[in-house]
């Protein structure tokens, strides 16, 4: 990701940035859209990743679909280029405001996560005399086997419908003449490593469908979600997911009836990797217990690891450039902290690193998703600029 040239280019330039790798991007777009063409299967961009617009500007050039969190997203995918007929729209609490924004957009699917959301989106529809395509997002009490801030498909989630609520579902969509019902949705979490989580995902999805079916509902669209994770601690070696092995596992378990769409919502995987957090070395600490790195990016900028304990790895880039190559071999333990006035503004303790000095450019790898997005103004903040490659 980093050529001397890259790194050189950086000396100059005020920090802290996002950069942003397109090329890494549009390979790791192409391998995905490989993938998935090779089954047939409907990929949509979870906007919520990362919505600058030159990335989105480059998913969807690839012609992904859009899968969208708030009505802000629904109206910025399509005017960015989205094809309205691949927007979804999820959310568990999704606002009179929100709902009408997709109706009038006429996006493809709400993903419907409570009972009472029916009735809503019903009654909003009708008001338009419109008929809204919706999918059931169904809880399946399936573990994702990841960190439990971002599990999302356990019982104890807020998210989606419960199996045991679905005859009240059935009920419900019986009396709603606005409403057409297409499908069912899942989401079990995020950055998901262990593609046997998936499996057990395939047999819960066949379980219901069937049950959808054997009550009169034939489904359309089987939504699995996202979640497919990256390779936070090798973003050189591994710097695009395994999306061969991932659709592979919806392939084999799946079962498919013909006619069935099978759709999902990838963000994390598509944009991870191509982005770096790029921050100098304001000062160093020496202590006696702990030596510190103070940068000039802190949790203001990327919060997921203050947030979720998530390990995101640390580069010295000057060290690693030729400009540096004089400088001592010394390795030596440091805490890498933000400027920002809160204990928890630390991105990772006892970093093995070169010795490092003032006025270091650092790196904090595999940003793109879930990094520029989430920053935030706290402390009055300069908002984080963005750098691309070309
Ligand atoms: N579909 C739904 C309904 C979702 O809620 C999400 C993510 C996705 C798809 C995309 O999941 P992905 O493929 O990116 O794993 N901020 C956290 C992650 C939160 C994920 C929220 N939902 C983090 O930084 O790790």
């Amino acid at each position: 990701m980093f050529d001397t040239n890259t790194i050189t280019r950086f000396k100059d330039l005020e920090t802290p940035f996002y950069y942003y790798d397109l090329g890494l991007l549009r390979g790791t777009l192409e391998a995905c859209k490989n993938a998935s063409d090779k089954y047939g299967f409907h990929v949509h961009y979870a906007m919520k990743a990362n919505f600058n617009p030159k990335v989105i500007a480059a998913i969807q050039s690839y012609g992904f679909g859009a899968d969208c969190v708030s009505g802000n997203e629904v109206s910025t995918a399509i005017a960015n280029g989205f094809d309205k007929s691949k927007v979804v729209f999820a959310g568990v609490g999704k606002s009179d405001k929100e709902i009408n924004t997709a109706l009038d957009a006429d996006i493809f699917c709400f993903n419907v996560e409570s009972i009472q959301e029916l009735f809503i989106i019903n009654e909003l529809a009708q008001a338009k005399n419109k008929k809204a395509n919706v999918a059931i997002r169904i809880n399946p009490n399936v573990d994702a086997h990841t960190h439990h801030f971002i599990t999302t498909g356990l019982d104890e989630n807020k998210f989606g419908i419960n199996s045991w609520q679905l005859h009240d579902v059935i009920d419900a969509l019986r009396k709603c003449a606005n409403l057409k019902f297409v499908g069912i949705h899942f989401h079990i979490g995020s950055q998901i490593t262990d593609l046997e989580v998936y499996k057990n995902l395939c047999n819960r999805i066949n379980e219901m469908q069937d049950w959808f079916e054997d009550h009169g509902f034939p489904v359309k669209v089987l939504n699995t979600g996202g979640g497919l994770g990256v390779d936070y601690h090798n973003p050189d070696t591994n710097p695009i997911a395994d999306f061969e092995g991932y659709f592979k596992v919806f392939k084999d378990f799946l079962k498919v009836k013909p006619g069935q769409e099978v759709h999902f919502e990838l963000g994390r995987a598509l944009v991870a990797q191509s982005s770096a957090l790029v921050s100098r070395v304001l000062y160093v600490k020496m202590g006696q217990k702990k030596n510190f790195l103070v940068l000039d990016a802190g949790m203001t900028e990327l919060i997921r690891p203050m947030l979720y304990q998530a390990y995101q790895k640390i580069e010295n880039l000057s060290r690693q450039s030729a400009v540096r190559s004089q400088r001592s071999e010394a390795k030596l333990k440091y805490d890498v902290v933000g400027p920002i006035c809160e204990s928890t503004d630390c991105f990772q303790k006892d970093v093995e690193l070169p010795e490092s000095f003032r006025g270091d450019i650092f790196a904090i790898r595999t940003a793109g998703a879930y990094g520029e997005v989430m920053s935030s103004g706290y402390n009055l903040r300069d908002k984080v600029q963005s750098v691309y490659s070309e």
